[in-house]
This record gives C-alpha cells, sequence and structure tokens, in this order.
C-alpha cells in the first residue's frame, strides 16, 4: 500500500515513518527539509521524499501528491516558539486537511482513502458528545482556542472532517486520534477510547511511539480501520497493573 505522510520529520510523524517502513509500507513524505528525516530512511527504497510546503503547493500539485495513495496520515503541527503558535499560517491543519480531501475528489479512487489525523484531547467531539469535561473545564477550553491559533486550528481540522466527509463519500474517509500529554519511549500497551478519560487539570500520557503505532495499524489493519472511521479515539498508555 502507499501512503502519503505530511508532518514526517515531527516527532510523531518521524516515529510514522519509521513504523510505516518497517512494515513494508511504501511511503511519500512531503517535508519542508529532508534533513530533519529520522536518521536512516532516506535511503529506504520504500521511502519518496518530496521537499514541499503542502501549504503553498497549487491545486495540481496536491493532486499529484494524493494521487495513488491508499492513505494520508497527518502529524502536522505548529512549532512550539512564538513564530509558531501566533505566526502565519494559523491554520496549517486545517488547510492542509481541507486540501488534501479536495484532492481526493478531484483524483476520484476507486477505493475511499482512508484520512488519518493526528489531533488532541484538547479537541471535542462534535455535537458535544464528550460530556467528560466540566463547565469550568469546557470554560478553559474554550478560552484556549480563542487565545492560540493551534488549539483552534486542531479543533476546526477535526471539524472539517466531522462536517464534510459523510460516512458513504465515495473518495475519503476519516480517524481524528486524539493522544494526551506525549511522551517519549517505545510502544507500549495502549488503551483507546471513545471519548475523554482524563481532564486538562489531571492529564494522562500518551507515548508518541503508541501513537504511531495505532496510526499505523489503521493505516493497514482494514479491521482497526472499520471500527474507529468516521470517529475521533482518544489514546492513551495503559495503566501499569
Ligand atoms: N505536545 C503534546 O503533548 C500534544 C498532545 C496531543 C496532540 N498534539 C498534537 O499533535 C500534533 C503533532 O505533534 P508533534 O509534537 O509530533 O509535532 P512536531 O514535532 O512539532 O512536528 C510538527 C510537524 O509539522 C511540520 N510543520 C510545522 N509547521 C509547518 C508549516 N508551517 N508548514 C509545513 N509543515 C509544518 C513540522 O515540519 P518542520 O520539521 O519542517 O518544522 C513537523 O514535521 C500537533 O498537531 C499537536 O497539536 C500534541
Amino acid at each position: 500500500m502507499n501512503v502519503l505522510l505530511l508532518g514526517g520529520t515531527g516527532r510523531t510523524g518521524g516515529r510514522v515513518l519509521q513504523q510505516l517502513l518497517g512494515r513494508g509500507v511504501r511511503v511519500r513524505a512531503v517535508v519542508r527539509s529532508a534533513e530533519r528525516l529520522p536518521a536512516g530512511v532516506v535511503d529506504d527504497p520504500q521511502l519518496t521524499v518530496v521537499v514541499a510546503d503542502l501549504v503553498s503547493l497549487s491545486d495540481e500539485q496536491v493532486r499529484e501528491q494524493v494521487d495513488g495513495c491508499d492513505g494520508v496520515i497527518s502529524c502536522l503541527g505548529h512549532a512550539v516558539s512564538v513564530q509558531g503558535v501566533f505566526g502565519p499560517p494559523r491554520d496549517l491543519v486545517t488547510r492542509s486537511v481541507e486540501r488534501v480531501y479536495r484532492a481526493t475528489r478531484e483524483v476520484r479512487p476507486a477505493q475511499p482513502v482512508k484520512l488519518i489525523l493526528m489531533s488532541s484531547v484538547s479537541v471535542n467531539r462534535p455535537g458535544g458528545l464528550d460530556t467528560r469535561r466540566g463547565r469550568f473545564e469546557r470554560a478553559v477550553v474554550w478560552t484556549l482556542r480563542g487565545l492560540v491559533p493551534p488549539a483552534r486550528d486542531n479543533q476546526r481540522a477535526a471539524d472539517f472532517l466531522h462536517d464534510v466527509i459523510e460516512a458513504a463519500d465515495p473518495y475519503a474517509q476519516w480517524v481524528a486520534v486524539r493522544p494526551d500529554t506525549l511522551k517519549e519511549g517505545d510502544v507500549t500497551e495502549y488503551a483507546l477510547h471513545e471519548g475523554l478519560v482524563d481532564s486538562l487539570f489531571r492529564p494522562g500520557e500518551t507515548n508518541m511511539a503508541n501513537v504511531a503505532h495505532f496510526m499505523c495499524e489503521l493505516a493497514t489493519d482494514p479491521e482497526v480501520w472499520a471500527a474507529w472511521r468516521g470517529r475521533l479515539p482518544v489514546i492513551v498508555n495503559a495503566s501499569p497493573a
């Protein structure tokens, strides 16, 4: 299978890239800077590196990247710096997801492309389905979205997937993966939940390697995909026994 990877130079995206290649998946990675890819992957014959900024490509160029892909994984995120958080593009994640989705409609693949978005537990399930948050916590999250563009961007990207891509869409299906606080470490046991399990004030932990593992499972295992498509699973490390 072929996967288009966005954000492959990031902390989680790099792990996704290594794990996809380890599974024998062909990967096309669109990156701004190939030097930032994880060590040892660039010579892998299964990897094609496209040095480009997806948000700056023409529609035709985005189509070329999406064409032939069975899945698209986005691990894009805003850099943790004043420029990264408050500078353009403030809608990096949303715009990328929208562009990729629109490209799938033009490519008209025979099977729906799997769109897999790295999201966050700060993102609410649309329709008020995350009932776990109390009133005060909801107010904090709402304020964060008003003040911090990346928080707003992540919510909008998930809303776009939920609101625009219908279950019967012939060209694309989606899953938005919601990790809690990201941690280093290897793949361990992890748990998947339909809704939130921890609070903003007592956050859970999620190894980036576990996020990568779940995203690879979604891309490669039809049963895992069928279980989660059209949903926003929360992923957290399993509690030690
Ligand atoms: N931090 C947490 O605890 C946490 C928890 C849950 C979810 N999340 C979410 O998870 C996602 C990924 O997190 P991460 O820490 O793995 O990300 P990261 O290490 O910061 O990587 C971000 C990726 O996005 C790319 N990128 C950033 N700005 C870009 C731009 N303007 N144009 C094109 N590419 C750009 C980076 O490319 P370059 O290498 O070229 O900069 C990099 O590949 C984010 O959306 C974040 O909000 C984070």
